[in-house]
């Protein structure tokens, strides 16, 4: 008997015994080679200069340093002791949240991994005090829309169009 569509996707999405909490220095080696992997797969719309910028931005160093720095968020997806997905944000002063990078590995996409990491990262943004988060994105506007995120402006970032967004608290009343 085949099972309804919907059936197999809510088994998928309560397989996930995924852990998420914020990245430790001593595996900023595996969200590295994760971060690779997606500028070169999943980030190829964009010029390979800029491909080279964002690795060098993000590099081993860079990404310890980011680990340790008070402004910086740097969540991760486990699964099985294996990083399966990260969001990288920052804070600053002005209570606007920014978030950078939002990834999940190819094998372990549509089980709720992204909703997992983006709702942590809300959470922790409301925490830090943040009024909003914003992010820019090329083509998965429908997906932070569908997650309350509003659409600011459109720009374009070495010749890609991209979409400003950000997401603010409902106000309590
Ligand atoms: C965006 C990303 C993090 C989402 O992670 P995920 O774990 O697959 O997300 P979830 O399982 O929480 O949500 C999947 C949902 O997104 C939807 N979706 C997938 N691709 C989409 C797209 N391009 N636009 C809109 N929705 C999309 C799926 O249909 C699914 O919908 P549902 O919630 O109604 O079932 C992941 O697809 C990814 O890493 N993509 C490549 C990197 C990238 O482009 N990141 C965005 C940077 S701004």
């Amino acid at each position: 008997m085949q099972r309804p569509r919907f059936l197999i996707k809510l088994m998928l999405r309560v397989k996930t015994d995924t852990t998420i909490h914020e990245v430790k220095v001593g595996q900023v080696a595996d969200l590295r080679k994760l971060f690779r992997q997606a500028v070169v797969e999943d980030f190829s719309y964009f010029p390979k200069t800029y491909q080279w910028r964002v690795l060098a931005d993000n590099n081993l160093a860079r990404l310890a340093i980011g680990v340790i720095k008070p402004n910086r968020v740097l969540l991760g997806a486990w699964r099985d002791d294996r990083l399966i997905g990260y969001a990288i944000a920052g804070t600053n002063r002005n209570g606007c949240g920014k978030l950078y990078w939002l990834y999940v590995a190819p094998d372990s996409r549509g089980q709720g991994v992204g909703g997992q990491l983006l709702d942590r990262l809300i959470a922790i943004m409301k925490q830090r005090g943040m009024q909003r988060l914003s992010l820019v994105t090329h083509n998965f506007d429908p997906y932070y829309a569908k997650r309350g995120f509003k659409l600011d402006k459109s720009q374009q970032l070495y010749g890609v169009p991209m979409r400003v967004m950000s997401y603010q608290w409902p106000k309590k009343k």
